[in-house]
Formats: C-alpha cells, sequence, structure tokens
C-alpha cells in the first residue's frame, strides 16, 4: 500500500494509562498548543487491556481515543503486544525467552518472550483481533502500530522449540542435511551431521572454541525471519479486519543496532517507521543522524518514512545523558524531514514519573511548561505544521550507497583477520565524506538497480551473494565510478571464502589482486606517498590492470599500493585497501566525485548541511546550520519556516534552519 502522510506529522508514545485520567484532558489541551498531529497509544499497554486472560477492559481506551479524535489528533494505535503481562507468563513460563546457556530469562522488564511460544502468540494474536475489530473504524485511527522495536531486547531466543523451528527453517533452505554440511563446511572440526534432530542453536561452546560462523550467521538470519513471520501474523489480522489503514512496526535503523535484516522487514510494511537516538557525547551525532535517515528513505524505497522515536532532550539509557543543547530540537528535527521523514516523533509525549525510563525527557517535562523544552516543543510544531506542502516530496541523489545487515553480521563473526575492522566503520566514513562535501547519497541494497547513480559506493561488504558483482561490474562498464573499501566481496552467503585472491568477487572488476591481509596492530598507523595516512589495516596488493593512486610509504607493505583506479570500459573502479582518516579518505572522494561529475546539493561553508526535496517542478532547499556562525548560501523563493522571501540568498543563524521553497525571484 503506497502510503501517504498528508502532513508532516508531529507527536510521539503516547501513555496515558500511567496517569490518572484526570490528567488526560491536559494531556490534549498541550498536545493541541504544541500542535501534535499523531499519538502512539498503547505500546505497553497489554497487562492494562487484558488484566486476566481473555479479560479484556477497553473502557480506558475508548475514552482516550474519542478524547483525541475530539482534538483533531490521530492515533497510531498500537497492537499492545511489545511485552506479554505477567499472567501469561506465570502461566506459560515456557514462554519466556532462553538465552545462550541455557537460561530462562525472567519477566519484570520488557519483551521477556520467546518468539516461538504458542501462547505468546495465541494470545497476542486474539489482543490484535480484539484491538482490530474494535477500532478498525475508529475516527482517530491513521495507522497501526505493531509490535515495538522487534529485536530490541530478546532478538534470539535459544530454546528447544526454537530450535525446532531453526531445523525447519534449515530444511527448507538446504533441503537435505547434505546440502546445510556443504554450507556450514562441517568437514571441519568434526562436525558433520547425520540426521537433522543433531542441529541445534548456536548455544554456548567450551571456551575459546568458536561456533561454527555460518550456524551462527543462520541462526541470525532465521531469528530476523522469525520475528518477521510474527510480525506478518499480526499485520495480517489488522489488513482483514482493518482494510486500508496502513500499518508499521518501528525499526531501529541505527549504526548500533543490527538484529534485523531490515532489508527483508521493509518489504512487508505499508509505512517504514524507525527510532533514531544521537549520542549528544559524539561530536558528529548529526552526520551519523543524516546516515540513519537516509538509511531509513532507502529502506522505504526513496518515498516518505517516518521518524517514529527520538529524545525530545535526554534519553536515560547511558551512563551519563547529556541534555539536547538549547535551541537544537528544531534543527535536529528538520534535519530528518529535509532527509525525507514526512514526521518527526517523540518517546515521549508526557515524562513518566514512575518506573525505569522516569528520566527520559518528554515533550512534556516533569518541570512543566514554563520551561525552555517545552517552548521549543510548542515552536518546532508551529513549524512541522508549515511544513505541510513538502508531505510526500522525495529526495533526489546521484550518489548511492550500498548498505546490508547480512554483510554486517558476517563481517563481525569471530575469529578474523582484526577485530578492529567493524561493519558500519567504512560506511560512515564514506558517507560523512560525502555529507562534508554537501552531496546527497540514497543508500541501497546489494544487487538493487543503480540506474540512474553516477557513483557507487560499497564499504565493507564482506559478505556478498554470487549476483552482486555483476551489478557492479555491468553499473561501472556503463560508465558508472565505483569506489570499494577493504575486506569487501571476501566471502559467500555461506560464509565461505571466494578463493583466488581477495577481494575475491570484486577482484576482476578493481583489477587487483590480494595476496594476504595485513592488518596493523592497536595504536599502528601507516603513512601513504600522496601524505595521507591510515590505520587498522593494509593488504598485500597487486596491481592486475588497475592502477596506483597511493602507496605506502611504511609498514607492513610499504611500497605496495593503498588506493588504486581500474578503468573499465566507460567507467572506474577505486579500491581503498586500508582504512584512511578523516582527511586522507575526504581527498580521495573528493576526487572520485570530481572524476564521476557529481555536484553538491547547494554550495555551503562546512558544517551547513543542505538538501533538496523535489516533488514534480517544485523544490525545498533544507538549510541547516550545525556551526556556531552565521551562514549564508545562496537561494532564491520563500522560506516557509519563516514566510519570509528569499532573493538571491539566505542568511542562517548559528544552529538555524531554513526551507526554501525555491523558484520565482523570491
Ligand atoms: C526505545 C523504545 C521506547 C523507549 C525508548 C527510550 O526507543 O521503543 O519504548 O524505551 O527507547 O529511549
Ligand atoms: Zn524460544
Amino acid at each position: 500500500m503506497a502510503w501517504e502522510s498528508g502532513r508532516i506529522h508531529f507527536g510521539g508514545d503516547y501513555n496515558p494509562d500511567q496517569w490518572p485520567c484526570a490528567v488526560w484532558d491536559e494531556d490534549r489541551r498541550l498536545m493541541g498548543d504544541a500542535g501534535v498531529s499523531l499519538a502512539s497509544v498503547g505500546i505497553f499497554s497489554w497487562a492494562h487491556l487484558e488484566p486476566a486472560a481473555g479479560r479484556y477492559e477497553f473502557g480506558w481506551l475508548d475514552e482516550v481515543l474519542d478524547g483525541l479524535a475530539s482534538s483533531g489528533i490521530g492515533v497510531d494505535l498500537a497492537t499492545a503486544t511489545a511485552s506479554p503481562p505477567p499472567w501469561l507468563t506465570t502461566a506459560h513460563p515456557e514462554a519466556l525467552p532462553t538465552d545462550r546457556e541455557g537460561r530462562r530469562r525472567w519477566p519484570g522488564a520488557r519483551q521477556a518472550y520467546c518468539p516461538s511460544s504458542t501462547a505468546w502468540r495465541e494470545s497476542g494474536l486474539a489482543l490484535v483481533e480484539q484491538l482490530a475489530t474494535r477500532y478498525a473504524g475508529h475516527s482517530s485511527l491513521r495507522m497501526w502500530h505493531v509490535g515495538n522495536e522487534y529485536g530490541c531486547h530478546t532478538s534470539r531466543c535459544y530454546c528447544d522449540v526454537c530450535a525446532a523451528r531453526f531445523r525447519v527453517w534449515l530444511a527448507d533452505r538446504y533441503t537435505d542435511i547434505g546440502g546445510l554440511n556443504h554450507a556450514w563446511g562441517t568437514a571441519f572440526w568434526s562436525q558433520r551431521y547425520s540426521a537433522w534432530d543433531e542441529v541445534l542453536p548456536p548455544r554456548i561452546t567450551p571456551d575459546g572454541a568458536w561456533a561454527n560462523p555460518t550456524q551462527q550467521l543462520d541462526y541470525r538470519r532465521f531469528a530476523s525471519d522469525l520475528l518477521l513471520e510474527e510480525f506478518v501474523a499480526e499485520r495480517d489480522v489488522l489488513r482483514r479486519l482493518s482494510p486500508g489503514v496502513p500499518i508499521t512496526t518501528n525499526f531501529m535503523v541505527m549504526t548500533r543496532f543490527n538484529q534485523l535484516d531490515y532489508w527483508a522487514w521493509a518489504a512487508e510494511m505499508d509505512v517504514v517507521s524507525t527510532d533514531y537516538y544521537p549520542d549528544f557525547a559524539d561530536p558528529h551525532t548529526h552526520i551519523e543522524a543524516a546516515l540513519c535517515a537516509d538509511m531509513t528513505r532507502g529502506l522505504a524505497d526513496g518515498g516518505p518514512w517516518l521518524l517514529m522515536e527520538t529524545s525530545p532532550s535526554a534519553v536515560n539509557w547511558q551512563p551519563r545523558n547529556p541534555a539536547r543543547r538549547p535551541g537544537a530540537l528544531r534543527r535536529d528535527a528538520l534535519q530528518q524531514i529535509a532527509h525525507g521523514a514526512d514526521g518527526f516523533n517523540v518517546f515521549q509525549i508526557r515524562a513518566s514519573v514512575a518506573g525505569a525510563e522516569k528520566f527520559h525527557s518528554g515533550l512534556i517535562p516533569h518541570a512543566g511548561t514554563d520551561t525552555r523544552l517545552w517552548r521549543e516543543v510548542v515552536e518546532l510544531g508551529a513549524i512541522l505544521g508549515r511544513l505541510e506542502e513538502v508531505a510526500g516530496s522525495r529526495v533526489e541523489a546521484s550518489v548511492a550507497m550500498v548498505f546490508d545487515w547480512q554483510a554486517w553480521w558476517g563481517c563481525e563473526l569471530d575469529s578474523h583477520p582484526s577485530v578492529d575492522v567493524t561493519y558500519p566503520d567504512r560506511a560512515r566514513a564514506l558517507h560523512r565524506a560525502l555529507w562534508e562535501s554537501g552531496i546527497a547519497v540514497d543508500i541501497v541494497a546489494p544487487g538493487a538497480s543503480l540506474e540512474g547513480y553516477s557513483l557507487v559506493l560499497v564499504p565493507t561488504l564482506y559478505l556478498v551473494d554470487d549476483d552482486v558483482a555483476p551489478v557492479l561490474d555491468s553499473f561501472v562498464r556503463g560508465g558508472g565510478h565505483l569506489v570499494v573499501t577493504y575486506f569487501s566481496g571476501i566471502v559467500d552467503r555461506n560464509d565461505h571464502v571466494r578463493p583466488g585472491g581477495y577481494p575475491g568477487a570484486f577482484r576482476d572488476l578493481l583489477g587487483v589482486l590480494v595476496e594476504e591481509f595485513t592488518p596493523l596492530l592497536e595504536h599502528e598507523s601507516v603513512h601513504l606517498d600522496d601524505g595521507g595516512s591510515a590505520d587498522v589495516w593494509t593488504e598485500d596488493l597487486r596491481l592486475a590492470g588497475a592502477e596506483a593512486v597511493s602507496t605506502y610509504r611504511d609498514g607492513p607493505v610499504a611500497g605496495k599500493p593503498a588506493v588504486t583506479r581500474h578503468h573499465v570500459e566507460d567507467g572506474v573502479a577505486w579500491y581503498i585497501a586500508t582504512r584512511t582518516d578523516v582527511d586522507t579518505t575526504a581527498r580521495v572522494i573528493a576526487r572520485v566525485v570530481a572524476d564521476a561529475g557529481v555536484s553538491p546539493v547547494a554550495a555551503a561553508p562546512p558544517g551547513v548541511e543542505v538538501q533538496r526535496r523535489r516533488s514534480g517542478d517544485t523544490t525545498w532547499l533544507f538549510v541547516l546550520n550545525h556551526t556556531d556562525a552565521e551562514a549564508t548560501i545562496d537561494a532564491t523563493g520563500t522560506d516557509i519556516v519563516t514566510g519570509s522571501a528569499v532573493s538571491a540568498s539566505i542568511t542562517v543563524a548559528p544552529g538555524g534552519v531554513a526551507v526554501v521553497r525555491e523558484g520565482g525571484d523570491g
């Protein structure tokens, strides 16, 4: 179903069941003051909606939804299955998850369930039926919200029931036990299976003896599929009983979470939504925010998506939780919109006073409304209201970056050449180089069509299916520019090395042959002959058609190529064989970008982010000033944040924003 947001939504998780109903009137009044358009209701309300098996209490939710409807606030209604109630796990202890060591995890927090548990699934689906039947026609209903952050706390259960389902999943993938033995490479360490019932999840093994890597990888694939199956089961109840209402679940598209294969999940969504929490201690968190937003837009196939949760100010789950800087909320929210979001929502509307998250900020803070935060919230709501015309427009990019959760899982398996090679590292580095040059980038799945792109970046694609290299090959032959970074193309989908020299799948296209990896020690770094430097990784590389762009001046492979370039028919394939530092990466990418003829969205001073959204002939230029100085950008049109005409240029205050509808003479 194509989702049309119709507006730029503003709101967040709303948990009225944590409050006496006397507070609800004030909630609605304040939501009105803040321009809240969407409230996500009931995410953790199972125990409140069904206090005993089969005894449903919907009265309070009726009242909440009726009240929201009469205040014109739309509802993203949860299926409430995110955390099972105590009566369920008391009656069915087998519904609790089991960890790798065979220990059952106890209730008392949240998401303590085994996704294979029949009791959990049947009770959950019964609740969803009730909710869907009761609220399908409710005038407040805008969207269904299934579960919550699948895989956040329980991504894999290792119980016997899950083991049995794993075997079914494996039999489907490999047909017979011989297929499994081949895929898992069980000739190694006497692991050969004779029958399916010998096959187990990768439970804890003797110290220092790693579990079979393909077994681990398949368990991650299985676990992601298993949770997706549970999502789909709920979604299908909703589709049957509440047709036409779009359905979502909130992903965690962040470079510190990788429990689910979001390419597979995205295909099942009506609305792609994500949670994104900045790390205010990281001075580059705003670049990371841009990356995660681009990733989410990629999952939404370039269409509109929703930022479902972020913190209005501080979170509570870090050792030290800084507040969002004064004035930053507006800019950070508009950044998400600039990258294609049609909504900005937070966790949560009213800060809790009890429970584990009471020190997590809310739109309505503990201190009330005579506060800086609340004033910023009201200002933001007003601005988002003025951005309605942007809804449904799309971001355009001529650069694509390949990102893949399965490659991430593979890359970070144990017993690899260096623990310092982490999957998101080069994705972040390449993305940052583009961000700093004002270049827009789409995130695509491996093997996706590359039509329309002039430049494609492939960071650390360690694990790659056989059908990916041919797509990149024809992209380059057709005149495309490609950049691949080290530890890419190494293994196939079974995590078997592609022999004949690294980087396996991409060796011919890159015109290089790596004889041996020569990773660096901690604190070791190397210098390049063009003044660049690098750490973590080098490799003993020889040219096989490519030319050396730079070579090592020192280190284990002094004199050998570090960065190479291979002309293939009309295109060029670059290879970066080492972990170049920020400046060196920026220089390489600047050269590649110039060669590829890619231009920035608009000329902007360093630290000033520019993005453009388009709908037909109408374009909006977003300017986000992340610096402490005023910035002037060439633009003509109308700044829809302030309503003022812009002729020839616009000056944006430190930390400020502008959204210029371009055109006319200002
Ligand atoms: C996640 C969850 C929320 C809440 C927030 C706190 O995003 O979905 O329920 O726990 O984290 O940051
Ligand atoms: Zn289980």
